[in-house]
């Protein structure tokens, strides 16, 4: 069952219904200022840092779901509803979401009023604009009050949720003409405000939760103040902050009106907080509320003038900051321009690769979904979606570093600033902090260092970055370690550190030590935790931590160090590139001695030294990560393990809804392995088909040669190509999710955690670098097609460079090699070389 389409032309997600199976969000906003919405106005805005600047608030566990948004209440001759349908689910005549590019325009009709809201977060501002336009549409005049509504957050989301005996002391806001300001612990140690405003007159305002509810017993789908018709005046002192502007709009048939509001950041300098020392606004500036046209105005009478200024001894706040963003969105045409502006911008973002194929998914998928996803991956890695609440986790060392494979394109510049400060979060043995604040940038104490892939995830980051870019001189870029400018050293030398911190780190077989856990962070060798709430993710277990190890990181480094080595050998350091090859050697050696089981790669050896991933466990035989990294790092490709290992995959872990971690699932709790085994069998680690190692089995399979199997798999887990089963998926059909419940789960094929997974990055990897073959490498794009016969023809225009090379295949499929030609110049070998920046290159790629 569908709940929407995909608008190709307009590049939108059009969701038709309200009741989707669970909320689908949309992403504002890219550099500073970000927000989620659902296709019912939920969701909430901060600057930032979703945990330490939360602008609104959101209850993440709130029945009904998504009870908290920005909500526009319409009260029309006493009847109240939302274009968005929430919060009062009054029923709609109309209702569509689309979701585009950095916005989501949301209609609703119903009785003769028709209103759009177009929500967006504008390039180079601290703000979320919400253009609405209200048309009559009906025979007769229309007498409209319109209610707008947020609540605010205290900023600290965290703090916010649990620190109630202070914070329902502590609001305060004030009202400049139609603009409310939010000054909670402005008069302390806050620099900054947020506000919300509308380019037009207003007939009152609410800033005090309950009074426009209509007290604690009341729900926000029955809120008092819509219903009433009339706005409560309230000002917030202490409780639950909102803002809430009251507009009456009187329509003649056909009439459409147009409103921009703005809910806005804004900081000042600590030693300019304030407008003035004397507690007296300057002239000009001493704006009234309910300065409407006088037929408006006559209903009841005009609010007073609220400007208490409950702050420093009646010192005001100073708002330049904010005047000068409201006044770029004055109107609703500047507005148009701004959104006009953001669709520009986009458009170039994503015109770096496009595909022409008979495939209308794969198209879509790759030309706008997955490559959004990318970006909101990488802006945010792991921190705020609708099941990462915004105040647990940071920025992860190696997630961004896989984030980055997704962008690295797109936003070569923001990628190379990824890099310098993840690369500063290492400490000099060569270990790095699991996770950082994006605010701060500084790595995270709490939970320090110790997962032992961590380090190798940099070298596969600044590869990515060098191979599309060709910037080597980042090498050169002095970075410093632990966040510590006295201990900086250049970026080159940050990798060494990575490499020599798995060598220095081997167990009793020559595999890397595991540590706290590898890519997989629930499978905890060294834990041994047996109380509840303990982390699962220590070394305080048995042992001193040095005999578990990883087969998972064995594979990777022989994935990543081997460019490495080529990097340290253009830098003419020869000797310890030969050092590099020779470790990358050893550790094929150990991989084939003691990471192999027979018929599959091992996971790793437990704390006991007894393999884990075995067909000798009772439980837990076969993982997918090692099947896919080893292959990819070049194990086993000419004596059939490659080979053995991915048919081991098909054989026993894949199934229709995508690839199972790990077969046969845990079925009771395994002290000595961790988290992995805490799970329900079939969901997250404990064979649950964990999108973000798939396309490491797409690879490996375009690698070893069965690119229909590769194809296949990728089919399995995309959203566009799951969008028919939307009841069974749930999760929006265009973003990847996290997880889709495996096999051996009750509800199998139940997708959760949509939007900030290592899935978006590796699955267009996967596509575009290995099934479609166009791939950046140092000395040029690599052509070389994996898609299976039958596929039919295709064309991708690549940027690269500062070149545009125009990519048509014909005849891919077997066999898998083809005749490349570059402007019609045939080319031995598989790679475009480097055309001059400005260059328009035709490359021809045909089966022969
Ligand atoms: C989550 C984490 C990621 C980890 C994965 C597997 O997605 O963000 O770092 O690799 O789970 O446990
Ligand atoms: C939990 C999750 C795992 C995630 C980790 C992040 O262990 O199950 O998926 O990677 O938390 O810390």
């Amino acid at each position: 069952m569908q709940f929407g389409y995909f608008d190709d032309a307009a590049s939108e997600y059009v969701v038709t219904t309200p009741d989707t199976p669970l909320p689908w969000i949309n992403y504002l906003g890219s550099q500073d200022f970000f927000s989620l919405l659902s296709h019912r106005g939920g969701g909430y805005s901060f600057y930032r840092d979703a945990k330490l600047r939360r602008l609104t608030r959101f209850r993440y566990q709130s029945i009904p779901a998504d009870n908290d948004g920005r909500y526009l209440f319409v009260h029309d001759g006493g009847d109240v509803w939302n274009p968005t349908f929430a919060p009062a689910q009054a029923a709609l005549e109309e209702y569509e979401c689309r979701h585009g590019l950095g916005y989501s325009r949301i209609t609703g009709a119903r009785g003769g009023v028709r209103v759009g809201l177009t929500f967006f977060v504008p390039l180079d501002a601290a703000c979320e604009v919400q253009l609405v336009t209200v048309t009559n549409t009906g025979e007769a005049p229309k007498d409209l009050t319109l209610f707008s509504y947020v609540e605010w957050c205290l900023w600290d989301a965290l703090d916010d949720a649990l620190n109630l005996q202070r914070n329902l002391s502590l609001a305060e806001a004030e009202v400049d003409g139609s603009t409310i300001y939010h000054l909670t612990e402005y008069r302390e140690r806050r620099n900054h405000y947020a506000f919300y405003s509308v380019n037009a007159p207003i007939d009152g305002f609410d800033t005090d939760r309950d009074a426009f509810v209509g007290g604690p017993w009341t729900a926000l789908a029955e809120a008092a103040v819509p219903r009433a018709g009339r706005p409560g005046n309230s000002v917030a002192s202490g409780w639950y902050p909102i803002a809430s502007h009251c507009v009456r709009l009187a329509l003649a048939p056909g009439e459409t009106r147009e409103l921009v509001f703005v809910l806005g950041y804004a900081e000042n300098p600590d030693d300019a907080k304030w407008e003035n020392g004397s507690g007296v606004a300057p002239e000009g500036e001493r704006h009234e509320v309910g300065r409407s046209a006088p037929h408006e105005m006559g209903r009841h009478a005009p609010p007073e003038v609220r400007r208490a200024a409950p702050h420093e001894m009646g010192r005001l706040v100073r708002k330049d900051g904010a005047r000068a963003l409201l006044a770029r969105f004055a109107t609703a045409d500047q507005a148009r321009a701004e959104l006009a502006r953001l669709a520009a911008s986009w458009a170039g973002l994503l015109g770096h690769f496009h595909l022409e194929s008979a495939d209308d998914k794969l198209n879509r998928s790759v030309n706008v979904w997955n490559q959004y996803q990318c970006l909101v991956t990488f802006n945010l890695s792991r921190s705020a979606s609708y099941f990462e609440t915004g105040i647990g986790r940071g920025m992860g060392f190696r997630d961004s570093n896989q984030d980055l494979l997704g962008v690295v394109a797109m936003v070569p510049d923001r990628a190379r600033a990824r890099l310098l400060d993840l690369a500063a979060t290492q400490f000099t043995d060569g270990s790095a902090y699991h996770q950082y604040q994006p605010l701060t940038k500084r790595g995270n104490h709490d939970l320090g260092s110790g997962f032992n892939d961590d380090p190798l995830w940099l070298i596969w980051g600044v590869s990515a970055y060098l191979k599309e870019t060709g910037d080597l001189a980042i090498l050169d870029e002095p970075v410093p370690f632990d966040n510590d400018a006295a201990l900086a050293a250049p970026l080159l030398d940050h990798l060494v550190a990575s490499w020599y911190h798995v060598v220095g780190n081997l167990g009793p077989h020559g595999l890397p030590l595991i540590g706290r856990a590898d890519w997989n962070d629930c499978l905890n060798l060294n834990a041994f935790t047996a109380s509840p709430g303990e982390s699962f993710q220590t070394t305080a277990g048995r042992g001193d931590g040095r005999i578990a190890e990883s087969v998972f990181i064995a594979g990777l480094f022989t994935a990543t160090c081997p460019d490495l080595a080529d990097l340290l050998d253009r830098r003419g350091e020869t000797g310890l590139a030969a050092q590099v090859r020779d470790s990358v050697a050893a550790m094929h050696e150990a991989i084939h001695d003691h990471g192999w089981d027979g018929a599959w790669f091992r996971r790793a050896y437990d704390a006991f030294g007894a393999p884990v991933g075995s067909a000798t466990n009772d439980e837990g035989q076969i993982y997918v990560e090692p099947q896919g990294m080893c292959v990819i790092g070049g194990a086993g490709p000419d004596d059939g393990r490659a080979r053995a290992a991915l048919d081991a995959v098909a054989a026993r872990l894949a199934g229709e809804h995508g690839i199972a971690l790990l077969a046969p699932p845990y079925t009771r709790y395994h002290v000595e392995l961790g988290e992995i085994s805490s799970y329900p069998p079939g969901y997250k680690e404990n064979g649950g088909v964990f999108c973000h190692n798939n396309p490491w089995i797409i690879m490996a399979e375009a690698i070893a040669g069965d690119p229909g199997r590769a194809f296949d798999y990728y089919r399995r887990i995309t959203p566009a190509y799951r969008e028919a089963i939307g009841q069974v998926h749930m999760t929006e059909p265009y973003a990847y999710a996290q997880m889709i419940a495996g096999p051996a789960a009750p509800r199998s094929g139940q997708a959760k955690n949509s939007w900030l997974t290592g899935t978006a990055a590796w699955a267009w990897h996967a596509a575009t670098c290995w099934l479609l073959g166009v791939r950046p490498s140092l000395d040029g794009l690599v052509v070389a097609p994996r898609l299976p016969a039958g596929f039919g023809d295709y064309t991708v225009t690549r940027r690269f460079r500062g070149a545009t090379y125009r990519i048509t295949v014909t005849g891919a499929g077997t066999p898998a090699t083809g005749r490349l030609s570059v402007d019609g110049v045939a080319v031995d070998g598989d790679v475009v070389p480097v055309a001059a920046p400005g260059a328009t290159v035709d490359v021809l790629w045909q089966a022969p």
